[in-house]
């Protein structure tokens, strides 16, 4: 377990988590070809992504708005410090409407990673069948998010703090996340075979200022921290664990 306190240690610990998520995604992605990120933000997990997997290319679709809107520049100069070599291609694009545009079977894979939790049922349906039909037979679809299940009393602060109208300024549409229950019956309910879930510990606790600072950046009200103040203090918040699910296209035969 990683506990930190210090505000400015933020940045670092997020980079390891996205780091150990990248690992995972490539353990199920091929090593090159062409695959599409929804939802891509920042980068977070694009760019660790691409620096363990160089061989892959990869389409990032984001629409950048609201509470997003800086991901984009962040995003466009975190690659321009990394030259030109970069496969990451970035489309600034509603998903749907981009989704829409792209042929049946063109791609290796679509993933995503913190983008299912700003979807709802109906829509999470309706991605899954869009992903199946862009992506190529034998291709994969891999989505990791936070669970919505806590597994101690820091988790479900963060889950609170996060989903509930009083205190977060965007609530969700529908969930923090969806359940892997709800995720696996969506993928195969859209054809894919072969739907896995793996589960990763992310084993980072955030007290003190390092919190506030968190439920800044999280978009939630001060109100949260200064009712709950003693306990983010002394025992924190804690990232709930990664849930990551994959699956396959059948193949025609
Ligand atoms: C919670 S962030 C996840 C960012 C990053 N992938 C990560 O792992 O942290 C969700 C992202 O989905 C994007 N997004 C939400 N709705 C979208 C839509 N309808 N079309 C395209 N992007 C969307 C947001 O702009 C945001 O960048």
């Amino acid at each position: 377990m990683i506990a930190i306190s210090d505000p400015g240690e933020l940045e670092m610990a997020w980079a390891h988590q996205y780091e150990r998520l990248s690992q995972r995604f490539c353990r199920i992605l091929p090593i090159q070809g062409l695959i599409v990120e929804i939802g891509c933000g920042k980068g977070q997990l694009t760019i660790p992504l691409v620096e363990m997997a160089p061989r892959l290319q990869v389409i990032g679709v984001d629409r950048f708005m609201g509470p997003y809107s800086k991901s984009h520049t962040e995003l466009l100069s975190a690659l321009a410090g990394r030259g030109k070599k970069v496969g990451i291609r970035v489309v600034v694009s509603d998903y749907n409407a981009w989704l829409e545009t792209q042929p049946d079977s063109k791609y290796d894979a679509v993933i995503s990673s913190e983008f299912l939790p700003e979807l709802d049922s109906k829509s999470m349906t309706d991605f899954f069948a869009d992903c199946n039909r862009v992506i190529k037979p034998d291709g994969r679809t891999i989505h990791s998010f936070l669970s919505p299940e806590p597994r101690n009393q820091r988790q479900r602060r963060l889950i609170e703090a996060d989903s509930e109208p009083r205190w977060t300024k965007t609530p969700p549409e529908e969930w923090f996340s969806p359940t892997p229950r709800q995720v696996l019956e969506a993928l195969k309910g859209a054809g894919f075979k072969e739907c896995r879930m793996v589960k990763l510990r992310s084993g980072l606790v955030i007290r003190s200022l390092a919190a506030r600072r968190m439920l800044r950046d999280w978009d939630i009200r001060q109100s949260y921290w200064k009712l709950h103040r003693t306990a983010l203090e002394s025992e924190g918040l804690e990232i709930p664990d990664w849930l990551i699910v994959g699956a396959r296209k059948v193949s025609q035969s």
